[in-house]
């Protein structure tokens, strides 16, 4: 773990100068997600980076909890926050794995361009469904690699075998959702625009 958090730490500055690279996906899972957020809501979002997702939806709910296992990705978020004057979301340090579930349950958790990262995905899904009230929804957006055609498919992993990237957990939609059913959900939503996208799930505590 410690050579993906120093990944992420180098290209923090650079991954928030990134343009959005499909920007009316982006704009559709803001607004599926903001058909199920309301005011009095709290919500936890994982792997934030830069915080421009939980700084959209922050006028929507009453909290947001963000963190993100870079330092680096962190202080860009705070940063962005204070100059937005966005006062109701706490970014901390903290991988999802440490996270404390004596901080408490959430109506919403969000975990987007996460999953394949993970480590261990069963044990982090299976932590959010424990994070998770009764019926609450968790949203997550996933490449999907075993829907991938053309080289990136190949190169991907071979980048993280010889450690120049962090390793990517190969998945398809269909094993993706199983797996986040098997934890505990009920799908509610499956938005996956083409076989090279990455799936946008909706799933419902149960
Ligand atoms: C591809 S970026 C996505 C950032 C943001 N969610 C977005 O959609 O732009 C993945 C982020 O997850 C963070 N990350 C990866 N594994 C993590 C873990 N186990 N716990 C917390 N953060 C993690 C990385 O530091 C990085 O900021």
């Amino acid at each position: 773990m410690a050579r993906s958090v120093a990944f992420w730490n180098i290209i923090a500055g650079h991954y928030s100068r990134q343009p959005i690279a499909d920007e009316a996906g982006y704009q559709h899972k803001l607004a599926l997600t903001q058909q199920h957020l309301r005011s009095d809501m709290r919500v936890l979002e994982f792997g934030c980076g830069t915080g421009s997702t939980a700084l959209i939806h922050a006028p929507h709910v009453a909290h947001i909890d963000a963190i993100d296992y870079s330092r680096k990705m962190i202080a860009i978020a705070k940063a962005k926050a204070q100059a937005a004057n966005v006062g109701n979301i706490t970014f901390e340090v903290s991988t999802i794995e440490q996270w404390p579930e004596a901080r408490g349950q959430y109506d919403v958790i969000l975990g987007l361009s996460i999953l394949h990262l993970l480590e261990d995905k069963s044990a982090v899904l299976a932590k959010v469904r424990r994070l998770i009230k009764p019926d609450g929804l968790f949203i997550s957006s996933s490449a999907c690699l075993a829907g991938m055609s053309g080289v990136a498919k190949f190169l991907l992993p071979i980048g993280g075998a010889l450690r120049l990237l962090p390793k990517l957990d190969i998945f398809s939609a269909a094993e993706l959702t199983a797996d986040i059913a098997r934890a505990g959900f009920v799908i509610d939503h499956l938005w996956q625009p083409a076989p090279d996208k990455a799936a946008f799930v909706m799933a419902r505590a149960v």
